[in-house]
């Protein structure tokens, strides 16, 4: 056996690997060659995967007499059991989830797709699949569905019958040489019987060997039960993988493997007696912050933490809720950092002119580590030669591995599609950068501060136990939301309002309270319903005149608001109130989260909605 491979030591925290679901891609792949049956392999796998969002699910397993039996279904992978007629007694075969991206929800639309002697899944998108088409049209193919992955598989096999005498590794080169668009390839030839071949570029793929033979899959989770080391492809990477030799190649060069063990041992797996995982990591939240107390105050972790003083601007970049989490900071570092800080969304700062250099930290956040916007941006500032630093929750993502140093998160895996504990966890470090910031320019000191993050427990257990049936009845047939605040509780509001549309289907729109009037105002009539937070003391007041500018309009007002500046609060100006517990500034914004965790929640459970996994959303995001 053929196993080893480079290992990146750049990072300055811990590289354990968590095994659990924490991995999250739109689609999913699985492939096993070995000793079992890979029919019962394969379905473990696509059902391991089954948390991240997808649409239909197919498998091809190659027989012992050599023949490839493909089955496929719309829905879920009990669909596809449901219609498994063939005797599978092969140990050879692949298995993919598809979450549709080019063309529609079909079984021809489905993977695996099999071109004369090719059989394929395909995570990403292949850019130019119109132009090889045409080609390939032209050679005499015919296309029975509308995906890139169909192109791709064909223009395998036309590869391959042109050049049968050249080995697979040349075959899968040549094709890479052609391939424009991201992609984790996983196949079988017919000729071949004892052989996978894999190919990758920005989208993950991992080998992991087990007792019984040799497995591949887009996120470890999927066999994370079944093997204990494994080794993440990088990109350009393509070979062949057996029961007992893995052969990868890179620039036709074979690659030297080394593979990473697996820890298993902080995931805890499955529901625990919560009827949801979105609720279950909402509550996992408690425990987590005196965790992650322990590392940052009493292990002193703080202290390791990159220098930021010896940047002059820091930009932050993210998409969704790692976005929102990067405002969070900007907040934090300006306030206490006195540092300009800028926030980007990925899918912009990818295609935007940049003014960096190397007086610039540009600093990444991301929960699965794989988000294929967030690593486009990566790539690019590296022309800049400007430092990079992730924050990311997957360790040992394609994130975590090219960016210059991490900091991981450690908020265990997340499986429910709507992210909660990992944004937590990155405003926790976030706030931890600010804080140290604070410290080196003498802005505080660490007594300041330790009580509150050391209380953060109790004060979310509160958030938890908090009766909010009132402010639910007044959310739930509601069709638009609006979520309102200033400063950092405007931006806590941005999540608050992405969690609510996510999970529940109400349109809601978040905006700086002060903002209201110059526009959005003229919607406000007895219908509306606005949900307002107030945790500032220096802007409590003008939050509350813009409350009451909505109210005297006929809309329902839900203040949230810190209990000790409620006191003259003038009860005309809502509707419900929550009365918040005080923190500091670094901590407030995390108490403030879980309500607003817990309403979206609330709301979406009493719609009766599929919380963990929200229509048409995936995890994580691994297309541009
Ligand atoms: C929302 C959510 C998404 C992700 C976004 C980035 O609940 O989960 O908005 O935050 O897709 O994903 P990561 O953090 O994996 O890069």
């Amino acid at each position: 056996m053929v196993r080893y491979r480079y290992k990146k030591q750049n990072q300055d925290c811990n590289k354990t690997i968590s095994s659990g679901k924490d991995k999250k891609f739109m689609c999913g792949i699985v492939g096993y060659v070995g000793k079992d049956k890979a029919l019962s392999v394969l379905i473990q796998g696509l059902k391991r995967l089954e948390y991240r969002g997808y649409d239909s699910a197919g498998i091809a397993i190659r027989d012992i007499n050599g023949k490839i039996s493909i089955c496929k279904a719309v829905g879920r992978v009990n669909d596809l059991e449901k219609k498994l007629r063939y005797d599978a007694s092969g140990n050879l075969g692949i298995g993919h989830t598809r979450w549709a991206t080019h063309g529609g929800v079909t079984v021809n639309n489905c993977h695996p797709h099999h071109v004369g002697k090719v059989t394929i899944v395909h995570n990403g998108i292949l850019e130019n699949y119109l132009e090889l088409k045409t080609i390939l049209c032209n050679e005499g193919y015919n296309f029975y569905g509308d995906t890139d992955t169909e192109v791709a598989c064909a223009y395998i096999d036309y590869v391959y019958k042109n050049n049968s005498s050249s080995e697979i590794k040349d075959i899968l080169e040549k094709c890479m040489n052609i391939f424009v668009g991201s992609y984790a390839i996983v196949g079988m030839i017919e000729d071949y019987d004892s052989e996978l071949f894999v190919m990758k570029k920005d989208s993950p793929l991992i080998i992991a060997l087990g007792d019984n033979g040799t497995y591949v899959a887009s996120d470890i989770s999927a066999y994370a039960n079944d093997t204990k080391e494994y080794v993440p492809l990088e990109d350009m990477e393509y070979g062949t993988i057996m029961d007992n030799e893995i052969h990868i190649y890179k620039n036709n060069k074979e690659l030297e493997l080394l593979f990473n063990t697996l820890d298993v041992t902080n995931n805890e797996e499955g529901l625990q007696g919560f009827n949801h995982y979105m609720l279950k990591e909402i509550y996992e939240q408690k425990d987590l912050v005196s965790k992650w107390y322990n590392r940052y105050f009493n292990n002193h972790e703080i202290d390791s933490l990159v220098n930021m003083n010896d940047f002059k601007k820091i930009h932050i970049v993210g998409c969704g809720t790692a976005y929102h989490a990067g405002m969070v900071g900007k907040y934090l570092l300006e306030y206490y950092g006195d540092i300009e800080v800028q926030v980007f969304i990925a899918s912009e700062y990818r295609y935007q002119k940049l003014f960096i250099d190397k007086d610039t930290l540009v600093i990444f956040i991301s929960q699965s580590g794989e988000t294929a916007d967030t690593l486009a941006c990566i790539k690019k500032v590296k022309e800049y030669g400007v430092m990079t630093l992730g924050i990311v929750n997957v360790e040992n993502s394609s994130i975590a591995r090219i960016v210059d140093k991490v900091i991981y998160t450690k908020a265990l895996s997340e499986v429910a599609v709507a992210s909660t504990k990992a944004y937590t966890a990155q405003v926790y470090v976030l706030s931890m950068l600010a804080l140290k910031m604070a410290l080196a320019n003498d802005k505080l000191e660490i007594v300041d501060v330790k009580d509150f993050y050391l209380n953060l427990s109790n004060l979310i257990d509160k958030a938890l136990n908090y009766d909010y049936k009132h402010i639910i009845d007044l959310i739930w047939k509601q069709e638009h939301m609006f979520y309102l605040g200033r400063n950092i509780d405007y931006v806590t509001m941005m999540e608050g309002s992405l969690k609510l549309k996510e999970i529940s289907y109400i349109h809601s729109e978040a905006m700086a309270a002060g903002e209201l009037k110059h526009g959005t105002i003229s919607l406000m009539d007895e219908h509306s319903c606005i949900l307002v937070m107030a945790t500032l003391e220096r802007l409590a007041n003008k939050t509350i005149s813009n409350i009451k500018e909505v109210k005297s309009r006929g809309a329902k007002v839900i203040l949230l608001i810190r209990e000790d500046i409620s006191n003259n609060l003038d009860s005309d100006c809502y509707d419900e109130v929550i009365l918040l517990p005080k923190g500091c500034y670094f901590t407030q914004p995390i108490i403030n989260i879980v309500y607003l965790q817990m309403i979206a929640y609330e709301v979406a459970k009493r719609l009766g909605l599929d919380i963990d996994k929200p229509r048409n959303l995936a995890k994580s995001v691994t297309v541009e």
